[in-house]
């Protein structure tokens, strides 16, 4: 209940059990209390460009259809059959009118209506009402190209659950005309860790970059100064939302616009206010977290920015979806800018393939930190007895400073945990609540 929710984190202290890691009851309420009451974001509306196509997701744990009924209607139903509840729609992604259960063969239409079942008429004697049987449609709202569902009816509009991470969303989802396309399906693995872990890191943690990179540092990637992932600001903003914008250490004179190429560059002035501009000039490494589990990274630059080299820019957006207390599969994404040229799109996914695809250098470092938090929090004592400390940055003073963008509250580093305090606080909070 909420009292013992208290006791687990402690964010005006900065201290939170690790019982919240790996405890099953824990993960059985968040599904309740936390994903079902929010908005999730499902998929990329150029996942889907044409009527028919659809994709399979989840909403909380409730497994879902993406599906285009037009070109402003996007339909996200539940993936149930409503005769005997069998799995309806059985491919990760397709091109459809309709959808036919393997069971009975009742078939829906794409914003769930029921058209037909075998036979009817004959069995079911003259009592069927098809209008009955309609599939159980979520709410659905879009922005700039992000799909978010929730079965949640009293949920507040996608509007004001995003406030003012929509800045944020302009800037690195959408920031030309035509705005950014995914590259390919989502890579999806799974990870033997808690969702937390990862989203936190996401929303919080440049503190680890010099540790668990360190192989970076080895290979001449990333500088040995362990500074270097500090120098930028940390934003957190309402609903548990948060991001860190790291920029380049003072005195190191960089392009504008590192090596984003020219048409984009065009591109996003004529599309983006000069506050944004600017703040895309101080982005050099850009990870961030909607929450609850939807989390972007966009890279113009790695912080070791070596001299004259300005690798490729990439934009990836993932969801970490709880399949357990211990266990999430991340879907991955690699988006561009439509108005790129085809040159600059492939280099791009290559650059994210080598840093953050299933095996790259920067993933596999952070799922082997998150999978260990997992190993060792479940034991008795640890559950029971000990706190863990989210405390950097606690009793730090708030200059206002000179960032262009809006937040809650903005740190002048990045080494802080002010957004970890942000989200497990936004947590705790919905974690409490009566109904
Ligand atoms: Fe789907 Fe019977 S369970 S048609
Ligand atoms: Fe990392």
């Amino acid at each position: 209940d909420g009292t013992k929710i208290k006791d687990l984190v402690d964010v005006e202290k900065g201290l939170i059990s690790p019982r919240i890691f790996s405890d099953p009851e824990i993960y059985e309420l968040e599904q309740e209390k936390i994903f079902s009451k929010v908005w999730n974001f499902v998929a990329h509306e150029t996942e889907i460009p044409n009527k028919g196509d659809y994709v399979t997701r989840f909403v909380a744990n409730d497994p879902v259809i993406v599906v285009r009924e037009d070109e402003d209607k996007i339909n996200v139903i539940l993936n149930v059959c409503m005769h005997k509840g069998m799995h309806l729609c059985r491919t990760d992604c397709g091109n459809t009118k309709t959808f036919r259960c393997i069971y009975h063969g009742w078939t829906y239409k794409t914003d769930g209506t029921l058209i037909g079942a075998p036979a009817a008429k004959e069995a079911y004697q003259g009592s069927f009402d098809k209008n009955q049987f309609k599939l159980v449609n979520a709410r659905v709202e879009r922005y700039a190209g992000l799909i978010f569902a929730t079965f949640n009816q009293d949920a507040p509009s996608l509007d004001e659950y995003l406030g003012d991470m929509k800045w944020y969303i302009d800037l690195y989802f959408n920031r030309t005309p035509l705005g950014m396309e995914v590259i390919g399906e989502p890579s999806r693995w799974i990870i033997k860790a808690n969702w937390k872990s990862a989203a936190d890191n996401f929303a919080s943690d440049s503190y680890h970059t010099v540790m668990t990179h360190y192989s970076g540092v080895e290979l001449g990637q990333l500088p040995p100064n362990p500074m270097f992932a500090s120098f930028g600001v940390q934003i957190a903003l309402e609903n548990g939302h948060g991001i860190g914008v790291i920029g380049a250490p003072p005195n190191i004179p960089l392009p504008e616009y590192l090596a984003l190429p020219q048409e984009i560059v065009e591109a996003a002035h004529a599309k983006l206010t000069e506050p944004q501009l600017e703040a895309l000039r101080r982005s050099n490494f850009v990870p961030g977290t909607i929450f609850p589990h939807f989390s972007l990274l966009n890279v113009m630059q790695l912080p070791g920015l070596e001299e004259n080299e300005y690798p490729i820019p990439f934009m990836s957006m993932r969801v970490w979806q709880p399949k357990g207390p211990n266990e999430f599969e991340l879907l991955s994404w690699c988006l561009v800018e439509k108005e790129a040229p085809q040159a600059y799109k492939e280099a791009s996914r290559d650059n994210y393939i080598r840093n953050f695809g299933a095996s790259g250098m920067f993933e596999a470092d952070d799922a082997e930190v998150w999978s260990g938090i997992a190993r060792v929090t479940k034991g008795v004592t640890a559950k029971n007895d000990l706190k863990l400390h989210y405390i950097m940055g606690l009793d730090a003073e708030h200059e206002p400073g000179n960032w262009p963008g809006p937040g809650k509250k903005i740190a002048q580093t990045t080494y802080t945990e002010q957004n970890s305090r942000n989200f497990f606080g936004y947590w705790a909070k919905l974690m409490s609540e009566e109904k």
